[in-house]
């Protein structure tokens, strides 16, 4: 028996202002889809944006019978129909919170499916409405032993 350890690396920005300038503003484009979000049941708004070539935003999109889409499923499928689908590099993710929200496990599935097309990491920028920011680059910290394209080869 071995042991192996995965880990995860966060980084933690006080301020949008610390942020590289393509990396801020994919963070106010998702602010700004978060106002498109439609989210009577949870009152819940996320807004997304996607960096593939251009930005594609996205937002939830909820339905009376609670099967909504996720602001971040509605971003990256919009860089899809755009025939972009294997050139997303970078996804900001911003939720009506105090903290930076996490995208959810079927979320995390879907950047791992986009990733892997892409061949290189993603970066991944998560905020709340105001305070910190989270950075980290790549799928895998956050989807660990994640199963993917390739295995079903
Ligand atoms: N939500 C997202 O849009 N993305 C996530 O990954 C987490 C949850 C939405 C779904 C629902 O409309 C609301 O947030 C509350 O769960
Ligand atoms: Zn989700």
């Amino acid at each position: 028996m071995r042991e192996e350890i995965h880990t995860l690396k966060v980084e933690v920005f006080d301020s949008l202002d610390e942020l590289p300038e393509d990396e801020r503003g994919l963070i106010e484009q998702a602010m700004r889809a978060k106002g498109f979000a439609y989210a009577p049941y949870s009152n819940f708004k996320v807004g997304a944006a996607v960096l593939a070539g251009g930005i594609f935003r996205g937002s939830n999109q909820e339905t009376a019978v609670y099967n909504g889409s996720h602001a971040e499923r509605t971003a990256l499928d919009g860089a899809a129909v755009a025939d972009r689908k294997n050139r997303i590099s970078k996804i900001a993710i911003v939720g009506d919170s105090d903290v930076p929200i996490t995208p959810c496990g079927p979320c995390r599935q879907d950047i791992k499916e986009v990733e892997d097309l892409a061949g290189s990491p993603i970066v991944i920028l998560m905020a709340g409405s105001k305070g910190a920011v989270w950075r980290v680059l790549g799928i895998d910290g956050l989807l660990p032993l994640a199963f993917g394209p390739a295995n079903l080869k």
